[in-house]
């Protein structure tokens, strides 16, 4: 039987008349397992969120994008859901979830979620029945399951691997106890992809869209975006490609940004704009270049797309300075703004990234950072972390702000090889330590672990440890500091809300492309420029310092350190 639930409207203060605030928003990362613990299991979870609300309301955000919610097994956080239309016991109900999404429109949150499109967990209901229905059958035709290679069928259908390692295909045993035919998976074996040429599935989505969109969720972050479709005959990935992980050499991959993915994501618009409330999508869509991104978010696809070239970019002014160009480029040319993050649940946060010498190439993982030659330099990352940061919300266009890089929080680089959670962790035979380590709990007060993040008195230790050096950090210890990571967003997002400078689409650069300075304009009368030379930079003549990320020394601007300037 179907119950009937009451539609969830927004509140009106949340609709505002500004149907675009999506092009300029910050959005703020809740990673719900490690936000705040509310009933003391050492798991996050929706009451903890719920409590921490003001806090949110209060930094000076627009939105939050939950990581997914719905019951899973969690074999990889999360990102196997066994059911999308209730929420994970764990986090907790369906209920306080619907709680939630009003309580944050009334602080006026927007509330963004997570879908994972691509795959389903292995305790799905479909993927159980495909099991059980064996080959051939409407249930399997679901998923994406072939007879393996060889005489006996022992070799996997094709030569695709799993982004975390190993081959992207598992036996399964048929009902007769004999090895029987294989699942495709792009990640963990928890994790089969669905098959998008089935109608069937197709219908299914966009239902599980309506059924959030029904309860006021205002966005959807879409999990790998670029993979939903696979190329006929599913052929073997050509040796260039096999090279790289998680995204496409080349235009053409068999299973990476396909064209076909397109017309999917012009459908779920339709969906969207069915709705008054203008509900939006964020598309994680790791492509081989701009211009390829630029296609998902053309005026009748998706609204907007993470930049991951931004994510990895060094810190280094020549290399910011190139993808920003590239950026607002590609977007503009298809009318889409641009989006600015400098960390997230998959890669090193930002802080530990930058605490290094910056090389000529991307860095994501912990191998990018080489860290036994080149341990973290926690006072050089902070210094570069409150200059990102700076930076970033400069940038025309919205912003995403990973839960903690508002405390300067680092990666935890030596957590116990036994708590590590990570798939990556096994599937790479423990050469690849993982995500984890940007994803401990927040400390949020007190002087002793857990720092707030449970109750007081809670005897269970919080699902990762934290490091003691993160009582200095806590949200409580940075309330009444003035110098602290915190007071410089609170600042930041305060100016960007009120400054018109800030509200348009457009910037100026004033530097030269090769120049150690980024000093770029935003009319009327706004100005930032960021100094990545040794030498302390003379600031412009007749600009008033807005904020700084550093102090200067005799009025100049030092290394490392940015500056917002009225002029
Ligand atoms: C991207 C998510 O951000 C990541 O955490 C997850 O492991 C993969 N997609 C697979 O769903
Ligand atoms: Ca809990």
């Amino acid at each position: 039987m179907t119950t009937v639930r009451p539609v969830l409207v927004p509140d009106p203060a949340v609709q505002q008349a500004d149907a675009d605030w999506w092009r300029r928003a910050v959005i703020y990362q809740v990673y719900v397992r490690s936000f705040a613990d509310g009933n003391g299991d050492g798991i996050g979870d929706l009451t903890g969120l719920r409590s921490r609300l003001p806090y949110l309301a209060d930094l000076g955000v627009d939105a939050l994008w939950l990581n997914p919610w719905y019951p899973s097994p969690m074999a990889d956080g999360g990102y196997d859901v066994a059911d999308y239309r209730d929420i994970d016991p764990a986090f907790g109900t369906l209920t306080e979830a619907e709680a939630l999404i009003s309580e944050a429109h009334d602080l006026g949150l927007r509330m963004v979620i997570d879908l994972v499109p691509n795959h389903t967990s292995d305790r799905h209901a479909w993927f159980q029945e495909a099991l059980r229905a064996g080959p051939g059958s409407a249930a399997r035709g679901r998923y994406i399951f072939r007879d393996g290679r060889g005489a006996d069928g022992a070799q996997p259908p094709n030569n695709w691997r799993s982004v975390f390692g190993g081959p992207a295909w598992t036996r399964v045993v048929e009902d007769d106890g004999r090895p029987g035919q294989w699942y495709l998976h792009l990640f963990a074996p928890e994790q089969p992809d669905v098959n998008w040429d089935n109608p069937e599935v197709r219908e299914e989505f966009e239902s599980i869209l309506r059924f959030w969109f029904d309860r006021g969720i205002d966005g959807v972050r879409i999990d790998v975006a670029h993979s939903l479709v696979k190329a006929p005959g599913l052929p073997d990935v050509g040796t260039a490609d096999l090279e790289v992980s998680g995204s496409a050499a080349n235009t053409g991959h068999p299973h990476w940004d396909r064209d076909e993915v397109h017309e999917i994501y012009r459908s779920w618009r339709r969906v969207a704009d069915a709705y008054d409330h203008g509900p939006v999508f964020v598309a994680e869509a790791w492509t081989g270049s701009p211009e390829r991104l630029a296609r998902y978010v053309r005026e009748d696809e998706l609204h907007t797309a993470f930049n991951f070239d931004y994510l990895t970019c060094p810190w280094r002014p020549d290399h910011l300075r190139r993808v920003i160009d590239a950026s607002l480029d590609v977007l503009g040319g298809v009318g889409a703004p641009a989006t600015w993050v400098l960390s997230n649940h998959d890669v090193v946060r930002h802080l530990s990234r930058f605490a290094r010498p910056q090389p000529d190439h991307p860095l994501r993982t912990l191998a990018d950072l080489s860290p036994e030659e080149n341990p973290a330099d926690v006072d050089l990352g902070t210094r570069r972390a409150r200059a990102a940061a700076l930076l970033m919300l400069a940038l025309p266009g919205g912003a995403y702000v990973y839960q903690g890089e508002e405390l300067g929080l680092w990666e935890v680089e030596d957590l116990p090889e036994d708590m590590l959670q990570d798939p990556i962790w096994e599937r790479s035979e423990h050469t690849d330590r993982g995500r984890d380590g940007c994803r401990v709990p927040l400390p949020w007060s007190g002087c002793t672990t857990p720092f707030g993040y449970s109750p007081e008195d809670t005897a269970t230790e919080p699902w990762l440890p934290q490091p003691e050096e993160w009582k200095s950090l806590t949200a409580q210890a940075q309330q009444g500091d003035a110098q602290s990571m915190l007071a410089l967003y609170r600042r930041a997002l305060r100016i960007r809300r009120a400054h018109s400078g800030l509200r348009g689409a457009g910037m100026t650069w004033y530097s030269s492309p090769e120049s150690q300075v980024l000093s770029f304009g935003r009319p009327p009368g706004f100005r930032c420029v960021v100094n990545f030379a040794e030498a302390p930079v003379a600031l412009p003549e007749e600009s008033r310092v807005l904020l700084s990320s550093g102090p200067l020394t005799d009025g100049l601007l030092p290394t490392d350190t940015a500056v917002w300037l009225a002029e």
